[in-house]
């Protein structure tokens, strides 16, 4: 597809951000498993989270849609799920796929559930693997490929010890610990994103946290209580729009509610530290989340190492750090990320091909990048999103760089998180 979106002279004005991903897939969830009537606004209409959504109506929970971004779940409470008489499919979400085997493990039926060509071929041995040791029964294709047949069944406690922080491990395991007979203990070994710990506490369920440790006691007969959910805006979303912001020269761009929970918002800190020319106003709680007001002007950037504690708190918007690190003076590393070879497709090589074909010094290591900037980008060139949502607006922010714009394959799949990607940058020209 080609849209010659290219050579913008400036982006202005304000732009308000959809609902952030984790936090639907989780509303539709603990919705589903709550007693009582949910209400959900600004709920994102993506396919990765109406995947989620279908999968629970498959399961037999009302959920009605009130208007655009509104919805009402009639919760089953936490035993009242259908078995499903069809495969669920999670089409390309690793997150629907994920939490949905740790609470499928604890269920009273039996459930299969598949994906997509990408998703079919992530790991999900670090979901099950933890939950075996629950007691839970899952097989898949090799072992751990979706599709992933699962007989749910009484689980056990659990004191586990993720090998690398993950937000979807930590959250099938807590999902699965709802059920359990026993205490729930989880370390992480770095900060991911906590919007199900967030989500559990507002539906009553008691849990602790402290730093990176969790405890969730176990309770004889759990209720979790409907809420009403207002979903912030999505900074993996909001973070093309500073993006562009910066490096298209002149540009001034007011970008609206978005969260800035702290375990996501590690961009903000390296936009800082490139010397990008940022503002965050207007903070404010909105359902127990950080959220904010962003300006952001274009600035000349520098390059800057990016490694450690910082990386799950950035890790969807390292392809997108990635061109502004092309776009900045010196040299950019970025290194202990080598959970973005097991993301929609492998983001190293990926950003490593596409940014090469537009002519950026970028050199692939096994945990990450090197990038030299600034590169004038070349554009007239086909490039693939490699059917990854992520890369394919990275690309289509590259594009406003280049004169003759860009061609690129797969562009749709941007559908899965941001279907309003070119309605909302186009307002902006
Ligand atoms: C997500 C967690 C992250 C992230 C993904 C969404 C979630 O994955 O990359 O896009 O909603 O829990 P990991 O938990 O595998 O790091």
């Amino acid at each position: 597809m080609d849209l010659h979106i290219s050579k913008q002279k400036q982006l202005k004005g304000e732009v308000s951000i959809p609902g952030d991903k984790s936090i639907s897939h989780r509303s539709i969830i603990l919705g589903s498993l709550a007693k009582g009537r949910t209400r959900v606004q600004g709920f994102l209409e993506s396919e990765d989270c109406l995947n989620t959504l279908r999968a629970f109506r498959q399961m037999g929970v009302e959920i009605r849609k009130v208007q655009p971004t509104e919805y009402l779940i009639t919760g089953s409470g936490l035993y009242g799920l259908k078995e499903p008489d069809q495969v669920i499919d999670c089409g390309n979400s690793g997150t629907s796929m994920r939490l949905l085997t740790g609470l499928l493990a604890a269920q009273k039926f039996y459930s299969v559930l598949t994906g997509d060509d990408s998703l079919r071929n992530r790991p999900m041995d670090r979901v099950i693997e933890p939950l075996s040791r629950m007691g839970a029964q899952i097989w898949g294709r090799s072992g751990y490929y979706a599709p992933l047949s699962i007989r749910g069944t009484g689980l056990n406690g659990l004191t586990y010890t993720l090998p690398v922080a993950s937000a979807q491990v930590k959250s099938a395991i807590l999902l699965a610990g709802l059920y359990a007979d026993g205490d729930i203990q989880i370390s992480e070994p770095g900060y991911s994103r906590d919007h199900t710990e967030r989500m559990l506490k507002g539906f009553g369920i008691e849990l602790k946290k402290e730093r990176t440790q969790i405890l969730m006691p176990y309770e004889k007969e759990r209720v979790l209580e409907a809420q009403d959910i207002c979903v912030p805006g999505d900074i993996s979303s909001a973070a093309f729009f500073i993006a562009a912001g910066l490096i298209v020269p002149g540009s001034e761009i007011y970008i609206k509610n978005v969260g800035i929970n702290s375990t996501r918002s590690g961009i903000l800190e390296v936009i800082k530290r490139m010397g990008g020319n940022l503002k965050i106003l207007n903070q404010h709680l909105e359902g127990g989340e950080p959220v904010a007001d962003i300006l952001v002007k274009s600035s000349q950037l520098r390059g800057v190492t990016i490694a450690g504690e910082i990386i799950p708190t950035l890790i969807d918007e390292l392809p997108i750090i990635a061109l502004l690190a092309s776009q900045a003076e010196g040299e950019t590393v970025i290194s202990d990320a080598g959970e973005l070879r097991v993301k929609e497709t492998d983001r190293i090589k990926a950003m490593v091909m596409e940014l090469t074909k537009l002519g950026v010094e970028i050199i692939e290591k096994p945990d990450g990048m090197i990038i030299h900037g600034p590169a004038t980008l070349t554009g007239g060139c086909m490039v693939d999103s490699h059917g990854d949502h992520r890369i394919a607006m990275t690309m289509g922010i590259a594009e406003l760089l280049t004169r003759e714009g860009l061609t690129m394959k797969d562009r749709q799949s941007i559908n899965t998180s941001f279907p309003q990607f070119y309605e909302l940058l186009r307002s902006l020209m």
